[in-house]
């Protein structure tokens, strides 16, 4: 029905916002707003400000905004046109009259109602008559009281005789109305023969959103019938794949408790609405459906689904999951709820109480983790092709989100857990390698991927350096260390460098391992989110600190601080931070062939204890402070040419050759 806009102002007109909200919030009046506890957040001092001249209300806690059908939406979870019609009736605004064709499906649509409703009636008079020991003894054995029973509204329809039929001609209902209603089914052998449509069955009432019985579902007594649940057919009233079993009374519910459980079975939401969760709903015995996501998404932002953990359960979380995927937007997603093999929710209370229930919802996992479980779940991934190929599966996935934000931040997140998965099977591959090769030679080989606690070779490198000489700033402090840190420091302030100068950082060894893993993690990084344009320092960082380089960035960032050159500021010029760059790393391919040089000399010393050789060896030591001085430079001119890098390389040549 569509209503016009100046009817919704007549209303707004008619009812302030205050009055409106005033019955679920204490309100204070400041002036010309109004002031109180927020309804969507428990708080302690008010953020919910209420405004009658603008016509809204804001909550300043969580942001939520709106006008007084916003409001009756969001606290009573009423459909916007429920919401105009509880307002209009209250502010005794008359919506627009229908049209005849309208009219007289409404007048069906009440007749349809009616038979339902008197339907559900006779039922439960027969469970508690005569007709309905057995029922009543089935029921009892179920674990359900008499009390429960009129709470769901469940009742019982008798074996023979269609008496529901002729209860209801009494009443004065003609049989095509029943028929409509699908109460009364059409016999396939007597043509014009109708039959009550549930014999010897329990029922259990299935209403719209404002308890209307629209509908039944009906469970077999007897183990030789024919289905175990019969439900009613589509009729002008009951559409299965839009209807909530339980919706009715779940809505409230979820709405306070801003989360909705979703299982499969109406004797699943009877318990568990029984044992502490009325906010428990069900589809009609088949998948959920996108209508039914949609009503869910009013009632919670990320409705829990609860599956039984038997494969068939598994099956049917997928399914939900690939339905869901096209509709996700902002805000709104699923939970997945998994119970042990073979147990419903029925069941898993009657056995583990629902405390353990409870556990089981808190325990829920997020759409994407089951995303990504179900992927990585499908093969070994051992190979590139499979690699590949898991990637082009879940690309292919993702690409069915709708909604273009929440698709980038699923392939943003995937991207994540792909980098991270890799790395540990590689982890792993390492890890038994290295195992092999200590069995074979006796020797232990730590690879490149060693765990970082415990190897030597991924112990914090330099730990007597960085504490001693570099981060007290003593006049001998390793200009190499120094300089490999600046390296590090302007790739991650400036990681462009590292777009510009992928293939010089790959080449350019470091001397110390930690600041050497640290440079090869840069680049993977680098490598895995190629094309991400969000790619800035503090992305680095994290992504650094998240796979066990928090202490090695620290440190850095401690000697970086204490020498806090103007290259590494995030505002310095382009071209002079690349300048500088160039000379650090210029300068770095020298410091590390006279590392070479005075190691060799060192060696040649220790096995030839001359003069001659220690000469040399004291020598090249003190070039340290040649190239020591040239960082000074690049840091201290920024007004450096290239002739300048030039210049110390031929002091340290001269140097080298004893001129
Ligand atoms: P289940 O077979 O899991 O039954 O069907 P249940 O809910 O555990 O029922 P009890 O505990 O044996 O009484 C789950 C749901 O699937 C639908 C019904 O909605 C049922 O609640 N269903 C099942 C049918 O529609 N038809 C059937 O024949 C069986
Ligand atoms: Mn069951």
């Amino acid at each position: 029905m569509f209503y016009d806009t100046s009817l919704l102002d007549d209303i707004r007109a008619r009812l302030p916002v205050s009055q409106v909200v005033g019955r679920k919030v204490r309100l204070t009046r400041h002036g010309r707003e109004y002031t109180g506890l927020s309804p969507f957040k428990s708080e302690k001092t008010p953020s919910f400000t209420v405004n009658d001249q603008k016509g809204f209300y804001h909550c300043f806690a969580t942001g939520a905004h709106g006008d007084i059908f916003k409001f009756v939406m969001e606290t009573e979870g009423l459909s916007f046109k429920e919401a105009i019609e509880s307002l209009a009736s209250e502010a005794g605004v008359q919506l627009p009259e229908e049209t005849r064709e309208q009219r007289k499906q409404v007048k069906k649509r009440d007749i349809l109602l009616q038979i339902s409703e008197q339907s559900c009636q006779f039922f439960e008079q027969q469970l508690r008559g005569d007709a309905g020991a057995q029922a009543r003894h089935y029921l009892q054995q179920r674990n359900l009281e008499a009390g429960d029973c009129q709470k769901f509204r469940i009742g019982y329809a008798p074996e023979t005789n269609n008496p529901l039929k002729s209860w209801l001609l009494e009443k004065g209902f003609s049989e095509q109305h029943m028929l409509d209603a699908g109460v009364l089914g059409a016999s396939t052998k007597n043509k014009g023969q109708t039959y009550d449509r549930f014999r010897n069955r329990i029922t259990f009432a299935i209403t719209d959103l404002k308890k209307n019985v629209i509908g039944f579902g009906a469970r077999a007594l007897d183990a030789s019938q024919k289905a175990k649940y019969l439900n009613s057919p589509e009729t002008d009233l009951f559409h299965k794949s839009t209807v909530l079993y339980n919706g009715a009374s779940a809505r409230q519910a979820a709405f306070e408790r801003k989360q909705v459980i979703i299982v499969e079975g109406y004797m699943d939401v009877i318990r568990s609405a029984l044992c502490g969760f009325p906010n428990t709903v069900a589809p009609m015995g088949t998948a959920l459906t996108p209508n039914q996501l949609q009503l869910l998404w009013r009632f919670a932002p990320e409705p829990v689904l609860c599956f039984d953990g038997d494969s068939a359960g598994v099956k049917a979380a997928m399914r939900a999951m690939e339905m869901a995927l096209p509709k996700l937007i902002p805000g709104h997603s699923l939970r997945f709820a998994f119970l042990p093999e073979g147990q419903d929710p029925d069941d898993y209370i009657a056995r583990h109480g629902q405390e353990a229930f409870a556990k089981i919802i808190q325990d829920s996992r997020s759409l994407i983790d089951v995303f990504w479980s179900h992927h990585i779940g499908q093969g070994r991934w051992d190979t590139p092709e499979s690699k590949a190929q898991l990637e082009q599966h879940i690309q292919s996935a993702l690409g069915e989100i709708g909604d273009q934000s929440v698709r980038t931040y699923y392939q943003r997140d995937i991207k994540n857990r792909i980098y991270h998965y890799w790395r540990k099977i590689e982890q792993e591959r390492w890890a038994q390698e290295r195992a092999k090769s200590y069995a074979n030679k006796g020797t232990f080989q730590l690879g490149r991927f060693g765990n970082r606690k415990t190897s030597t070779k991924f112990a914090s490198p330099g730990k007597g350096l960085l504490a001693s000489a570099l981060l007290q700033d003593t006049a001998i402090s390793n200009p190499l260390l120094q300089r490999e840190t600046l390296l590090i420091g302007c790739m991650l302030s400036h990681s462009w460098l590292i777009d510009s100068y992928f293939e010089e950082i790959s080449g350019l060894a470091f001397r110390t391992t930690g600041l050497d893993q640290l440079r090869t993690a840069i680049l993977e990084i680098y490598m895995m989110e190629n094309g991400n344009d969000t790619l800035d320092s503090g992305h680095f960082h994290h992504h650094l600190k998240e796979i066990g380089f928090a202490e090695q960035i620290e440190k850095t960032g401690r000697v970086l601080s204490q020498r806090p050159e103007p290259y590494l500021s995030q505002d310095a010029p382009q071209d002079f931070v690349e300048q500088s760059w160039l000379q650090l790393m210029a300068l770095q391919r020298q410091g590390t062939n006279l590392e070479q040089e005075q190691e060799r000399a060192q060696q040649r010393l220790l096995q030839d204890n001359t003069e001659e050789n220690f000469e040399r060896l004291n020598l090249l030591k003190s070039q340290d402070i040649h190239l020591e001085a040239g960082r000074k430079e690049v840091s201290g001119n920024k007004e450096i040419d290239d002739d300048f890098l030039q210049k110390i390389l031929d002091r340290v040549e001269a140097k080298n050759s004893g001129k």
